[in-house]
């Protein structure tokens, strides 16, 4: 028997962990899967550095366990979102969209555990020279920004596998217990999970948005804005007007004038499905109801056992 090695680093019970998620992770979601057994995580990047400090305080409040920050390093006050992260004492921290080699040192040295997101294996190399304490590997499928070179997650985890022992964490395209096994039998010790939950109760995401998510079919979504910040959106009328935009050559500074500020807040937290920008992954087409995030953890562990025990009688 071998003890998995992200329930040993988070001390958690289950390898699942809620993904950071603007407009959908705050303090109920993050406490609700931390309460669970798995993860919850924080997103900090919708939120200004002290509505951060509040989520963090309700968190400590909601639950006892361990619970963690997204920030994506990209962030224009990050040196605030920093401090209010180490002053908070939270002990996990998850970077994203950035160097991992610019804030991994200072955080590790407050004993904060660091995990970074990557998108590809030449990425992940740069967390091991960081020297960060897990790697999120994060394939196309994916809701939110997403990397440039395209590599799904069947393809993504054991290349990154290959180049790293540290602890691994699959994401894109999760959201059951099967898509769990799979991603461990390529070698993945724990799962980021962000659209799954994004679509649950305690998600602050607006009614509509997760109605309108939990009615996508295959292929709804699609990754868009490839020129400012590859993002998988819901092909509605946002998107088209990207789409057109990007078909006469328009140029990142017309796409930037067109996203403007605030579209994700629109979409995903004040449910404008249509001039907003509703971002989502590939999975979604698989999630017909909203349920309690417990109801998700406990789901996905007990047919991640029933996959593995499937596989398991198959003979050849
Ligand atoms: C609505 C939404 C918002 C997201 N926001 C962030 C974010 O702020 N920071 C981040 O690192 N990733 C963000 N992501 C990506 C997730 O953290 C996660 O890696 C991804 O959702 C996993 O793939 P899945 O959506 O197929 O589960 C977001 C994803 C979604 C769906």
């Amino acid at each position: 028997m071998e003890k998995n090695k992200i329930t040993q680093l988070f001390g958690i019970r289950y390898p699942i962990i809620q993904a950071g998620m603007v407009w959908c992770s705050g303090w109920r979601l993050a406490s609700a899967v931390s309460n669970s057994g798995g993860l919850g995580l924080i997103g900090a990047g919708s939120m200004h550095p002290e509505t951060l400090r509040d989520h963090i305080k309700k968190c400590k409040m909601a639950t006892g366990k361990p619970f963690g920050v997204n920030i994506p390093l990209m962030y224009p006050q990050i040196e605030e979102i920093m401090q209010i992260v180490m002053d908070e004492k939270v002990a996990i921290v998850f970077t994203s969209a950035g160097n991992p080699k610019t804030w991994t040192a200072k955080l590790k040295a407050e004993g904060i555990i660091v995990a970074h997101v990557v998108s590809g294996s030449k990425f992940a190399l740069k967390c091991v020279e960081a020297g960060v304490d897990a790697v999120v590997a994060e394939g196309f499928e994916a809701g939110g920004h997403n990397g440039r070179e395209e590599t799904t997650t069947l393809a993504l985890i054991p290349q990154v596998r290959k180049v790293t022992g540290l602890p691994l964490i699959a994401a894109g395209g999760i959201a059951t217990g099967e898509g769990m096994a799979a991603v461990f039998a390529l070698g993945a010790e724990g799962v980021q999970v962000g659209t799954r939950f994004a679509l649950t109760e305690e998600s602050s995401a607006s009614d509509a948005f997760k109605q309108k998510c939990i009615s996508l079919k295959e292929g709804d979504t699609i990754l868009s804005l490839k020129k400012i910040s590859p993002t998988r959106l819901v092909k509605n009328d946002f998107y088209h007007q990207v789409q057109e935009l990007e078909d006469r050559g328009a140029s990142a500074d017309e796409l930037r004038s067109l996203l403007g500020r605030g579209r994700s807040r629109r979409g995903i937290f004040e449910g404008d499905l249509v001039e907003g920008e509703l971002e989502i992954g590939q999975v979604a087409s698989l999630i017909d109801t909203v349920v309690p995030a417990e109801q998700v953890v406990e789901g996905m562990m007990k047919e991640y056992y029933e996959a593995v025990e499937k596989l398991n009688r198959i003979v050849f």
